[in-house]
């Protein structure tokens, strides 16, 4: 027996879930999600988050507090955080508007990134002027506090930011920093991993876009050796600050994808698109589509809400007008969110195997794609060789196989599922909610 989508839709999260569990043959999806209204709701059907950028000044402005608590659900201080703001004099700590954001994030319910505890810009005077191992001891002593203070409180932190130099060298940007020795970035790491354990530790940068450019290669590099040798680092961010001079690259995905594959999460930290109208939409779209690819893309950002309220504000790069009214980009960022335009699946893992058993007899186990929702995907699996045999499926976390039909099915584990013939020929499918993750599992079949 097939089930048609409609017939698959009829049936109950409950009982989907209940059968899935008792491993029968033929059981039901859950319904699709209705679409969602606001870019938090929407990024959450994913299990991302759609963040902005917030100024402690502007909390007061009703509009813009209106929007923010509507929208968002992670919330960055777009200066209060930074070394000038949260230590002016050295050891002489302050952060009242910090605290203004990240408390009025919170009791709404909000996550807070945090940016930035190392930086070669917007340091106070007295650091400027500092280098050497006081400087160097002076910066460690900066992230140990901040990231100490705030504990408990920061999903992310961009640890360092913007360390590397642009153009063709693919090496590290001159700072007085960097003239501290080229560990100053793992020994902040270090520093920031002993303070707060449970944040992700992120490298964050701009200009690192483009798979092919210098400066992007030399950050992968560093997350790579980092990862090799233990260096606590989570996550790597993408600014994403584009104009015409600097275009969303065609192979942003390919970017994303690559850091991934390190073992890391990757978030787009600084959204803004300078332009206007539909071709503004069209690159928040491809941005958008590129994250949603990415299994450990676990989020998007844009630095700022309203075109007012942007550092870049004559580019009128954001998704609100400066009266505070949804633009195209919004409504294209929404849509690809609730996405009927997912790209779905973008995997190339191997999905034939073949094995022989003593006897001599084989199997081929074929994965095909099926239908794509914004919370789950169907996939097919059709066995040759044999009418006789057994077929494992893999998930990766946090998928989970909700619904099956032409098998019979048991559970090795949560994400291991092993199918047998029902009587219904030898093809077979199922229902995995995603959980974000798009990957395809892995099949391989054996002869019972
Ligand atoms: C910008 C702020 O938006 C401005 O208000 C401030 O004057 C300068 O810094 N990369 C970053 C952000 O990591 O911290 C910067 O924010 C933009 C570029």
């Amino acid at each position: 027996m097939t089930l048609t989508a409609k017939s698959v839709a009829r049936v109950t999260l409950v009982s989907a879930l209940l059968t899935a569990v008792a491993g029968a043959a033929v059981i039901g999806a859950s319904p699709a999600s209705g679409a969602a209204s606001t870019l938090g709701a929407a990024a959450q059907q994913s299990g991302r988050y759609f963040g902005t950028a917030v100024a402690a000044n502007k909390l007061g402005d009703s509009t813009y507090t209106g929007i923010l608590n509507r929208e968002f659900d992670m919330v960055t201080a777009e200066n209060e955080m930074k070394m000038d703001a949260t230590e002016p004099n050295q050891g002489q700590f302050s952060y009242g508007n910090a605290d203004r954001i990240v408390n009025q994030a919170r009791n709404q319910g909000k996550r807070v990134r945090g940016h930035a505890l190392a930086w070669h810009s917007q340091q106070p005077g007295w650091m400027q002027n500092m280098s050497g191992s006081s400087l160097r001891n002076a910066m460690l002593n900066h992230v140990t506090q901040v990231a100490s203070y705030y504990r408990g409180k920061i999903y992310a932190w961009d640890v360092v930011n913007e360390a590397f130099a642009d153009g063709s060298s693919g090496g590290r940007r001159d700072s007085n920093l960097q003239r501290t020795g080229n560990d100053w970035i793992e020994a902040a790491f270090r520093a920031a991993r002993a303070a707060d354990s449970g944040a992700k530790l992120c490298y964050n940068d701009y200009n690192t876009d483009n798979w092919s450019h210098a400066k992007t290669q030399g950050v992968y590099r560093m997350v790579q050796d980092f990862k090799s040798r233990g260096v606590p680092i989570d996550c790597v961010g993408f600014q994403a600050h584009f104009n015409s001079g600097n275009p969303v690259p065609s192979n942003y995905h390919t970017t994303l994808q690559n850091f991934a594959a390190l073992g890391v999460d990757v978030q787009i930290t600084e959204l803004d698109i300078e332009g206007s109208g539909s071709s503004q939409a069209q690159q928040y779209q491809g941005v958008t589509q590129a994250c949603l690819s990415v299994a450990r893309c676990t989020g998007i950002t844009v630095w700022g809400i309203r075109d007012s309220d942007s550092w870049r504000a004559s580019g009128t790069p954001l998704l609100f007008d400066g009266g505070g009214n949804k633009k195209a980009a919004y409504t294209s960022v929404l849509n690809v969110l609730n996405s009927g335009t997912n790209p779905g699946p973008t995997s190339t893992t191997t999905t034939t195997t073949t094995s022989s058993n003593p006897g001599g007899g084989g199997c081929t186990a074929t994965y095909s794609e099926g239908e794509k929702w914004s919370d789950r995907f169907n996939g097919n699996v059709t066995v040759t060789g044999t009418d006789n045999w057994i077929v494992t499926v893999t998930v990766s976390s946090p998928q989970r196989i909700i619904a099956t039909w032409n098998t019979s099915a048991t559970w090795d584990s949560a994400n291991v599922m092993t199918a047998r013939p029902n009587g219904n020929g030898n093809t077979f499918g199922f229902t995995i909610s995603h959980g974000g993750n798009w990957n395809w599992p892995s099949v391989s079949c054996r002869v019972g």
